[in-house]
């Protein structure tokens, strides 16, 4: 019987409002990172180990986030503790099908959670796949970023994957050249990184995804798949490239979520040791099965599950 694998996402969770009509709101969580990371669980079930570091307050909101993770049988163990601060929050509004976000999330306990390189070294230290974000990167300090990147770089000599999804968000970084210079820091400790054309190429001018392939490949990660909506995945790996259609939708709801469910399928597949084309399609499958469904997050028993070839 082979080992059991375990992966871990880092990053911010936040407390999501989202409208239910009549001025009425349903409180849920959801966050990149944290999406990534509860599909995978639901995703691989007890084939694996998935946990979620983030930091959070000790405040009844916070509470309740741990006790859903808990429940939902994620790994809550690396989670750290805020005597001051909360959690994030952003509230959803709907002008037709047009989905609008306000946050409220620049105090949020999530902002410290590489400030202690030795609790955060404990959270991840039996994980095979280490799972972030531009996100995860853009709220951090200028200290806990580069404690981040010396955490990943001794996980990687202990055998561990590091998977970056860049999921650039201008609102959160400084300047571009900020972004520029932080997220190359982060690639230089990445194995397998996982954009979205659309950030890409707004931020970087790539003209197509196949550039997109190019330049993160001439930064030297060895696996990349670049996502593009309803277009083929660009993917390099294992030295070759693949441009694997994505198989149409039909009755799209909601988009949001659908790179970090692709992430899901895709990570959980590699998890398993499944091969990167059919990766792609794991991935593939998640994401049109969370855009079929209103929310970043699907009903539990409507997560494909992933198993092992
Ligand atoms: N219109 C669509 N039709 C089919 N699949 C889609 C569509 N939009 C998104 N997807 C799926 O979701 C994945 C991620 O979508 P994308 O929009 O590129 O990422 P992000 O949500 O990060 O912007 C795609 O690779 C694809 O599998
Ligand atoms: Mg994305």
């Amino acid at each position: 019987m082979t080992q059991i694998k375990t992966a871990v996402a880092i990053g911010e969770a936040m407390v999501e409002m989202a409208p239910v009509g009549d001025g009425l709101y349903r409180r849920g969580f959801a966050g990149d990172t944290f999406n990534t990371a509860w599909h995978l669980r639901m995703a691989l079930g007890n084939a694996a180990h998935v946990g979620f570091v983030t930091r959070v307050g000790k405040d009844k909101l916070s509470e309740a986030f741990v006790s859903e993770l808990n429940a939902d049988g994620l790994d809550t163990s690396g989670i750290g503790r805020d005597d001051e601060r909360t959690m994030g929050l952003y509230m959803i509004e709907l002008d037709g099908v047009e989905r609008s976000f306000s946050y409220w999330r620049n105090e949020a306990a999530a902002r410290s959670l590489a400030d202690d390189p030795a609790a955060l070294s404990a959270a991840i230290k039996d994980a095979d796949l280490i799972h972030l974000s531009g996100i995860t990167v853009a709220i951090l300090s200028t200290t806990a970023r580069s404690n981040l990147v010396d955490v990943l770089t001794d996980a990687r000599a202990g055998g561990a994957r590091v998977s970056f999804d860049p999921n650039i968000r201008p609102a959160l970084w400084e300047s571009d050249q900020d972004i520029q210079s932080s997220i190359r820091a982060f690639l230089s400790v990445t194995d397998i990184v996982l954009p979205s054309f659309d950030d890409e190429h707004t931020h970087w001018g790539d003209a197509n995804p196949d550039g997109t392939l190019d330049r993160f490949t001439s930064y030297g990660v060895a696996e990349v798949a670049v996502k593009n909506g309803h277009g083929p995945v660009s993917l390099f790996a294992h030295g070759q490239k693949y441009a694997i259609p994505t198989p149409e939708v039909a009755d799209i709801r909601d988009t949001t979520g659908a790179g970090d469910a692709f992430n899901a399928g895709y990570l959980a597949a590699r998890l398993l040791n499944i091969d990167p084309p059919t990766a792609v399609a794991h991935g593939q499958h998640m994401a049109a099965t969370t855009i079929c469904h209103f929310g970043a997050r699907i009903p539990k028993n409507s997560v494909p599950s992933i198993k092992a070839g």
